[in-house]
């Protein structure tokens, strides 16, 4: 039988399996580099301000993504409750992406503006008192730490390296911007921009 030729032979099942799967990426993922949709940003979509980079950073230090996706699937269950499904144009400048796996909490692709700041602060700080019956842990420090303005250079700077446009000057003035600001003023500011570009309607 030919399919035993490759079971009992190492080397030509390794073979076969590169060329396999080097077919499969030719065909899936090659032809993404070049389609538009994909590598460039959705129209009015702008680099993140420096409060909102450090807010998105405290964002993962504290694993908001390990509770909450930020990615809308297109289907109408899904739409009706989070808005307009996620598209790759929104996501061009974000490094790495937070699309998340798991949804313990809710997706917040498109949380920015559902809530105010005050609701937004209080729900932080411990979220049972404005939603007796979560889970989401508490986060208390975030209103006594202060932001590291003086690291936010360097950030921005990779972020330039990477692509997103950030200019010179946006990036010598990012640390005076931000001096003195609490952390929750940064988480805030980030929560409140997302998925804000495309259609909010809901
Ligand atoms: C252990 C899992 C968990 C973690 C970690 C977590 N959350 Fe949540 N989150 C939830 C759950 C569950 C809810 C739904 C109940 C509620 O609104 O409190 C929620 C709700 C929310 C909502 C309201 C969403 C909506 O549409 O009503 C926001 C905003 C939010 N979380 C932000 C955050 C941020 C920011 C962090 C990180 C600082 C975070 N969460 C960390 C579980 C989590």
């Amino acid at each position: 039988m030919k399919h035993e030729v490759v079971e009992k032979n190492i080397g030509l099942m390794a073979l076969l399996i590169v060329l396999v799967i080097s077919g499969g990426f030719l065909v899936e993922i090659v032809p993404l580099f070049f389609l538009k949709e994909v590598n460039e940003p959705i129209a009015g979509l702008e680099p993140l301000t420096p409060l909102e980079m450090e807010g998105r950073d405290i964002y993962i230090r504290e694993g908001c993504h390990v509770c909450h996706t930020q990615m809308i699937r297109p289907f109408r269950a899904e739409t009706e409750r989070y808005g307009h499904y996620s598209v790759a144009g929104e996501f061009v400048y974000d490094h790495p992406f937070l699309w998340g796996s798991k949804r313990t909490g809710p997706d917040l692709a498109r949380v920015g503006g559902r809530y105010s700041d005050a609701w937004q602060r209080v729900h932080l700080y411990n979220p049972r008192d404005v939603v007796p019956e979560s889970t989401m842990p508490s986060f208390p420090w975030l209103f006594e730490r202060k932001v590291d303005a003086d690291g936010i250079t360097g950030k921005l700077e990779a972020y330039q390296t990477l692509g997103v446009p950030y200019t010179d000057e946006q990036i010598a003035s990012a640390p005076d911007e931000i001096r003195g600001k609490y952390e929750i003023e940064a988480l805030v500011a980030y929560l409140q921009q997302l998925g804000t570009v495309l259609s909010t309607k809901r």
